[in-house]
């Protein structure tokens, strides 16, 4: 038995997240490290993105979300910004037919208006040609932060009231989360960080309230099925309390 087998072996196929949502950091210090280009080490990132996407879907994980370009990043250098575009675009592109055979479908997440537009129609027509699939569903953020999607949930809510369409004490937490671009996965149960940062980088704000948080000093690029199916196991050990006690979800 392989190590991954045996890793998954070990999972409670009870107890596996609904929703997984990881924050793929350290693709420009692994490069760095080989004296080679950030834009390389982004290259090398896509072949996590097919690690984890098969896992997922080997598991019969149900969502996963990836931060791919943060809202902040356009303010990166323009020749790593039109890199990361190409290569979206280009990856997006040759992962289709696997994507389409594994009954993958992919959303889009985030101000896809800003997306250069040869990458951004690689990107709707794949979200368009998965949209009869019914496996697992990916979420690719693009252009995406917590605040441009709270703000534009917020601008959507008030027009919704002046039009008459809407009291302001209809307004609850379905209500918001109904409003964000994420809509309608579930709240993410496991969040997963590479690259070594404790921190959320403007991802998921509203949507990550009680999930679990795992964090690996392990760059994108070197991590792979096995470290994912640990993380896995991590989460199965977490007693989740959603603020009772531990005596009361033991009765529950
Ligand atoms: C993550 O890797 C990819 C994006 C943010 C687009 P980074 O490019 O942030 O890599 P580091 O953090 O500089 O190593
Ligand atoms: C977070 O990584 C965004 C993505 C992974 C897309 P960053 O590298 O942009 O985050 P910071 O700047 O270190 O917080
Ligand atoms: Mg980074």
């Amino acid at each position: 038995m392989s190590r991954l087998e045996s890793l998954i072996s070990q999972l409670d196929p009870q107890l596996l997240p609904r929703h997984v949502a990881m924050i793929m950091d350290g693709n420009g210090r692994w490069a760095r490290m080989r004296g080679r280009q950030r834009g390389e080490g982004h290259a090398e990132g896509i072949t996590t993105v097919r690690r984890v996407t098969e896992l997922s879907s080997d598991l019969g994980i149900g969502y996963l979300t990836l931060y791919a370009f943060s809202t902040e990043n356009w303010n990166r250098p323009q020749e790593e910004v039109d890199t990361l575009m190409y290569l979206i675009g280009w990856a997006i592109e040759r992962e289709l037919p696997d994507l389409i055979r594994n009954n993958v479908r992919i959303h889009l997440i985030g101000d896809i208006e800003r997306v250069p537009e040869e990458a951004r129609l690689k990107l709707t027509g794949s979200r368009d040609k998965t949209a009869h699939c019914t496996g697992l569903n990916l979420g690719i953020c693009i252009s995406y932060s917590a605040r441009w999607e709270i703000t534009r949930a917020a601008r959507h809510l008030a027009e919704e009231v002046l039009k008459g369409n809407l009291a302001p004490s209809d307004i609850d937490e379905s209500e918001i989360a109904r409003n964000l671009a994420t809509y309608p996965f579930p709240d993410p149960d496991l969040l997963i960080r590479t690259g070594g940062e404790k921190r959320i980088s403007n991802f998921l704000l509203w949507q990550i309230a009680y999930s679990e948080l795992y964090f690996t000093d392990l760059l994108w690029p070197d991590f792979g099925k096995e470290e994912y199916a640990e993380a896995l196991l991590h989460y199965q050990q977490r007693e989740r309390r959603f603020g009772k006690t531990s005596e009361q979800i033991a009765n529950e």
